[in-house]
């Protein structure tokens, strides 16, 4: 199983295994970090799900879809990182993957 850590909005940084075929958003909602809202679910309408991952992993992410764009750029808190956590499947080849929570809107 995929590690994936996850830093929080305090700065605590937790180590959680994610099942592969999972969203990096269900695995951090399983894992009971309750800051990530998902207010929509996971059907990339909501952009609570809010994430910045290490540029370490850049190249190993899917590909962002216009949805998704579109909802980054609602909000003040985008950069370069920015990605919505319901968009990346937890895959073997992201083992280790770091994400940081977005600062809320
Ligand atoms: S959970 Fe709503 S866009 Fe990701």
């Amino acid at each position: 199983m995929p590690k994936l850590i996850v830093v929080t909005r305090e700065g605590e940084e937790r180590e959680i295994m994610g099942e592969t075929g999972l969203s990096v958003m269900e695995v951090i909602r399983d894992a009971g970090i309750d800051e990530l809202l998902a207010l929509c679910g996971g059907c990339c309408s909501c952009a609570t799900c809010h994430v910045h991952v290490d540029p370490a992993f850049t190249d190993k992410l899917p590909a962002m879809g216009p949805d998704e764009d579109d909802l980054l750029d609602s909000s003040d808190e985008r950069d370069a990182t920015s990605r919505l956590s319901c968009q990346i499947q937890m895959t073997p080849a992201l083992d280790g993957l770091k994400v940081t929570i977005a600062a809320e809107d």
